[in-house]
C-alpha cells in the first residue's frame, strides 16, 4: 500500500492524503459533505429495490451516505477498488470529529472555521448500523482475512477509528450478532441487530482489482453509478471513452451516473459514450459535478450553449484505452498526440472568442 495519511477535513470527517501521488482522496472541505452533495443529494430515489455500482469505493463514503439516506430500501452495492486495505478500514473510520480535535490535528485545515460557521460541520452523518452492515458483509465475503487486529495495528489510523464500531466488530467476528440477546450485550448492539441487521436486505459485494478488469465481467443493470476516481491526468484509465462505454452498458434505462468531475474532457467523454449530461449544483449555487443518464428526463440542470461549445474544443478529446489495459503513460501520450494533431479549436481560443465563462 502507498503511504496514505489520514487528516481531518473541513466538516470533521476523515480524509486521506497519498504521499506518493501527492494527491488527496477526499475534498479537504469535507469528505462526508462531498459524498452527500455529489452522490446523494442530486438524485431522488423512487424504486424500492436498487442496485448501485461504486467505482473507486475507497473508504466507502459515497455508498455509506447513500445507505444512511435510504434506510428503508433494498440495496445491492457492487464496490470496486484496487486497494483492499482501504476497504477493510472503511467501516472503522470515524465520520465526525469533536470540535476539539480540529485544534490538535497536525494536518488541520485552516478553512474549517468557515465550514463550522456555514453549518457544514456535523450537518451530515453516518450511523453505526451502516458500518455494522459493512462489517457483516466484509466478514461474510473475506472471512478470516478481514481481521480487526490488522486494522488496529496501523498506529497512524488509530486516533481516527470509531471505538464503538471496534466493539461491534470484535463482538460480531467472535460470536455473530445472533448471540447478542443471550449475552446481554449493551443496548446499542442489541438495537443494531434487531432494528437493522436481522431484517434488512442490504448487500455489499467487493471487487478488489483494477476496475477496468472488473467491469468487463459485470452484467448487471445499475440504477446509480458513482464514479469517484482520481483526476483525469492521474488516473486517465478510469475516464477513457472505452471505460465509460462499459459504464454506459451497465447503466439501467433510467439509471444515472454521478461524478465530482466538471472537466471538459469528462463531460465530452460521457456524451460520446451515449449519455445525456447535466450539472450538479449545490445549495450555494456552485457547480460541483456532473450527472449523466440514458434518460433525458433525469437531467435537470442542462449545460448552457457556451458550456456545450467548450466541449467541442480540443480539451474535449477523450482518453483512449481500447483494450482496457494500457498504462497511464500510454493513455496520456496517445491523447497528447491526438490533441496536437487535431483541427479542433483550442479551449483558450474559444474562451477568447466567446468571452470568459459566465
Ligand atoms: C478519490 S479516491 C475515492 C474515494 C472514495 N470514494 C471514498 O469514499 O473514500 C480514488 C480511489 O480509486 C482507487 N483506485 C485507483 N486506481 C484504481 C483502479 N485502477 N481500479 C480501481 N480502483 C482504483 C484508489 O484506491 C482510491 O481508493
Amino acid at each position: 500500500m502507498d503511504e496514505i495519511l489520514p487528516y481531518i477535513t473541513g466538516d470533521g470527517s476523515i480524509g486521506l492524503f497519498n504521499k506518493e501521488y501527492d494527491d488527496i482522496y477526499h475534498s479537504s472541505c469535507g469528505a462526508l459533505t462531498e459524498a452527500y452533495e455529489k452522490f446523494v443529494n442530486p438524485v431522488t430515489v423512487t424504486h424500492d429495490e436498487i442496485r448501485v455500482l461504486d467505482v473507486c469505493y475507497g473508504l466507502g463514503y459515497n455508498s455509506k451516505a447513500f445507505l444512511n439516506t435510504y434506510a428503508d430500501k433494498k440495496i445491492i452495492f457492487d464496490c470496486l477498488d484496487i486497494d483492499k486495505d482501504l476497504i477493510f478500514l472503511s467501516p472503522f473510520i470515524k465520520t465526525n470529529h469533536s470540535f476539539f480535535d480540529f485544534f490538535i490535528n497536525p494536518l488541520k485545515n485552516n478553512k474549517f472555521s468557515k465550514y463550522i460557521k456555514r453549518g457544514k460541520y456535523k450537518k451530515y452523518k453516518i450511523e453505526d448500523w451502516v458500518n455494522a452492515i459493512l462489517i457483516k458483509n466484509l466478514h461474510d465475503q473475506f472471512k478470516d482475512e478481514f481481521s480487526i487486529n490488522k486494522i488496529l495495528s496501523d498506529k497512524k489510523f488509530y486516533p481516527y477509528l470509531n471505538k464503538n464500531i471496534i466493539k461491534i466488530a470484535k463482538f460480531y467476528l467472535k460470536k455473530g450478532f445472533k448471540d447478542i440477546q443471550r449475552e446481554n450485550k449493551p443496548a446499542f448492539l442489541h438495537n443494531i441487530y434487531y432494528r437493522y441487521l436481522s431484517k434488512r436486505d442490504i448487500m455489499f459485494n467487493f471487487y478488489i482489482d483494477d476496475a477496468r478488469k472488473t467491469v468487463k465481467n459485470l452484467n448487471n443493470e445499475y440504477d446509480y453509478i458513482f464514479l469517484d476516481a482520481f483526476t483525469t491526468h492521474k488516473c486517465p484509465q478510469l475516464w477513457s471513452i472505452d471505460f465509460i462505454k462499459e459504464l454506459f452498458r451497465l447503466t439501467s434505462p433510467d439509471g444515472v451516473l454521478l461524478t465530482y468531475s466538471n472537466s471538459i474532457v469528462v463531460r465530452q467523454t460521457l456524451l460520446e459514450a451515449g449519455y445525456f449530461i447535466g450539472k450538479i449544483i449545490n445549495e450555494d449555487n456552485k457547480q460541483i459535478g456532473t450527472i449523466a443518464s440514458r434518460d433525458k428526463n433525469k437531467i435537470t440542470n442542462e449545460l448552457t450553449e457556451y458550456e456545450q461549445g467548450l466541449l467541442k474544443t480540443r480539451a474535449g478529446i477523450p482518453y483512449r484505452d481500447s483494450s482496457l489495459d494500457s498504462s497511464i503513460e500510454e493513455i496520456l501520450a496517445r491523447r497528447e498526440h491526438e490533441v496536437k494533431n487535431s483541427n479542433l479549436m483550442s479551449s483558450s481560443r474559444y474562451i477568447k472568442q466567446k468571452g470568459v465563462l459566465k
